[in-house]
């Protein structure tokens, strides 16, 4: 099983949505018996709660019923995921520290990097950003750029992996 976790600030906004999208092309790939995914935040304000409400308004437009509750980052995720995924440089910051605090060495760039590296339409914007304080159009904005990123990011990992479909 290759593993990947997503990770923003809260995990009520991005990563949520991130980890949704991301297990949906896997399911339309087949991919599940292979890859899975979970998502966390560096920060603890929000442990144990759904989504925010506008998050959820949004992914159910686009047929996805998310009922992650919000976790924080902890040691043990940088062993058990291969690839840790952030959504803007603060929470690569955040994660980069952290890792070498507890593991005493970097992550490598395919340890942990940021989602909008495989974003094809990133016009040299390598965030996916905040929507917390913002209206919800932008919570749409982030919806599509974690979909079309997420594409990406897959079609990388398959590649990587060598991960070839089963048929039963
Ligand atoms: P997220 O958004 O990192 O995409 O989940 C945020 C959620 C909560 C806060 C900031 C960003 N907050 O400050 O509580």
């Amino acid at each position: 099983m290759i593993n990947i976790l997503f990770v923003c600030l809260g995990n009520i906004c991005r990563s949520p949505i991130a980890e949704a999208t991301f297990r949906e092309l896997v399911k339309k790939r087949g991919l599940q018996d292979t890859i899975s995914c979970d998502s966390a935040g560096t920060a603890g304000y929000h442990i144990g709660q759904l989504p925010d409400q506008r998050t959820m308004k949004n992914a159910e437009k686009h047929g996805l019923k998310l009922t992650h509750r919000g976790r924080k980052l902890s040691a043990a995720d940088l062993d058990a995921f291969d690839h840790i995924v952030v959504m803007d440089e603060a929470n690569f910051k955040d994660v980069n520290d952290f890792y070498y605090k507890t593991k005493h060495k970097t992550p490598s760039a395919d340890k942990l990097f940021l989602l909008r590296d495989h974003d094809p339409e990133t016009r040299g914007i390598s965030e996916v950003p905040d929507p917390y304080y913002e209206s919800e159009p932008f919570f749409e904005d982030v919806y599509q750029i974690v979909w079309r990123s997420n594409e990406a990011l897959l079609d990388y990992l398959i590649e990587k992996h060598q991960i070839v479909k089963t048929e039963e």
